[in-house]
């Protein structure tokens, strides 16, 4: 067995690849040739790129591309998307256009209050320690002025701290759920650190305080639950403006109520419609900078909020009106960060018309919307393998590493014949005998 490795961290990026080299690669140079064309020729942005996280021994590529013809409240965005799966750029950009010559999107942001909590052990009397914190909790949100000086600025802060009795969950555990607004920033920093310093100001009141003792702070951290910090994106026309190629606008619109139904009623399909949302939302989070493990996170757990994991979006006609809609919670930035940063993701905002995190809020929902639609779109009429094969295809003939004419031959040949994996293959195999 390989022995643990120590000091791995201080090492230079030579010597790490070096010691990969040797672990893994049999001492095969040609490991580190492939490293090094990763690397970028500017040296300074190569060391931004570095010094993002510890141990970088180069840069890992992702397309980064562009959905147009998105219109929001009247207005046109193209939306930048940084995702690796073939079809979803295409897809976007077909419901945006889809959606352009239909009113286009509207959005709305509902809330934008974030949330932390502390949560303590506490065995003594429970009227005891509400009593107490109901006296200490001014002195609890004055704590945290020193850090919120600048958030003030910008219209964010504490907003409030309330005691939560959870000992009906678990023995002995209450904690304080503190709120906030952090304007154009995600705020994790911002609220953890607020959150550090109410724990201490809390255990110190308490110790000075009569008849109670025994607060133990187990630990003070934001959630990425945020359902107060939600945004609702819609789309609708008439039945009749939903017609498109030999498709009925009602018929189209009966099926596709009913296959969000199915997401609403089945969790086995619950998560894939919602993974396919999630395509276009993480695609854009990534893209301008954004966290997208704490949006996955917080996104299925208000997938789950009623008790069982269900769709994100919601499909109904009235009269002859179709509307598709989706509320989801959010929690982004546009400042701090990965924002002031990375080169792509300033140029992403930029391509934005450099919108502020409600804007973007909005924004993203409808991208998440816009690919819900398209997916079920595919799902309800062609299938979704029509689309995604065709996207796919160049993947494929890349994998075989096909040349320029081979590529143009398997294309054309494909735009009239349905695409496999080893249809391609074949194709080309042939093309080569
Ligand atoms: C694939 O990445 C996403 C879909 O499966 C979403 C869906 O089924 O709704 C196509």
């Amino acid at each position: 067995m390989p022995k643990i490795v120590t000091g791995f961290s201080k090492l230079t990026k030579a010597e790490k690849i070096e010691w990969l080299i040797s672990r893994y690669f049999h001492n095969d140079s040609s490991f580190k040739t492939v490293l090094e064309s990763y690397w970028n020729h500017d040296q300074k942005l190569q060391e931004l790129h570095d010094e993002f996280i510890e141990n970088t021994i180069t840069n890992f590529y992702l397309p980064f591309a562009v959905a147009p013809n998105f219109l929001i409240n009247q207005r046109f965005y193209t939306i930048p998307m940084v995702i690796e799966e073939s079809s979803v750029v295409a897809a976007a950009g077909n419901a945006a256009k889809f959606w352009s010559k239909r009113g286009g999107f509207r959005a709305e942001v509902i809330s934008t209050t974030k949330n932390g909590q502390i949560h303590f052990n506490y065995n003594g009397n429970k009227e005891t320690l509400i009593s107490f914190f109901e006296k200490a909790k001014p002195r609890l949100l004055a704590s945290v002025e020193e850090f919120s000086d600048n958030m003030r600025k910008r219209g964010g802060g504490i907003k409030d701290i309330s005691l939560v009795d959870k000992t009906d969950a678990l023995e002995n555990y209450y904690h304080l759920h503190c709120t906030f607004e952090t304007a154009d920033a995600m705020g994790a920093n911002f609220i953890n650190s607020c959150l550090e310093q109410i724990a201490k100001a809390f255990k110190e009141v308490s110790q000075s305080a009569d008849g109670l003792s025994g607060i133990e702070i187990v630990m003070s951290i934001l959630s990425n639950y945020v359902p107060e910090c939600l945004v609702r994106a819609e789309a609708g026309c008439t039945l009749d403006e939903l017609s498109f190629d030999a498709f009925n606008g009602k018929d189209f619109a009966q099926k596709f109520v009913r296959a969000v139904a199915i997401a609403k009623a089945e969790t086995r399909r619950a998560v894939t419609h919602n993974k396919g949302i999630m395509n276009g939302i993480d695609a854009v989070i990534l893209a301008t900078g954004n966290d997208f493990r704490a949006v996955e996170a917080g996104v299925h757990a208000y997938a789950a909020r009623n008790g069982y994991y269900s769709s994100l979006t919601d499909a109904k006609i009235e009269g002859d009106v179709f509307t598709f809609s989706i509320e989801i919670p959010l929690a982004l930035g546009t400042v701090g960060g990965m924002t002031s940063l990375h080169p792509l993701v300033k140029m992403a905002l930029a391509i934005l018309e450099k919108p502020n995190a409600k804007e973007l809020m909005q924004i993203i929902a409808v991208a998440g919307l816009a690919q819900n639609f398209a997916a079920i779109k595919s799902l309800i009429t062609t299938g979704i393998q029509q689309g995604h094969m065709k996207m796919h295809l160049l993947n494929i003939l890349n994998q075989m590493n096909a040349t320029g004419d081979e590529k143009k031959a398997a294309t054309d040949y494909f735009k009239k014949h349905k695409i496999t994996h080893s249809g391609a293959i074949e194709f080309i195999e042939n093309m080569r005998k």
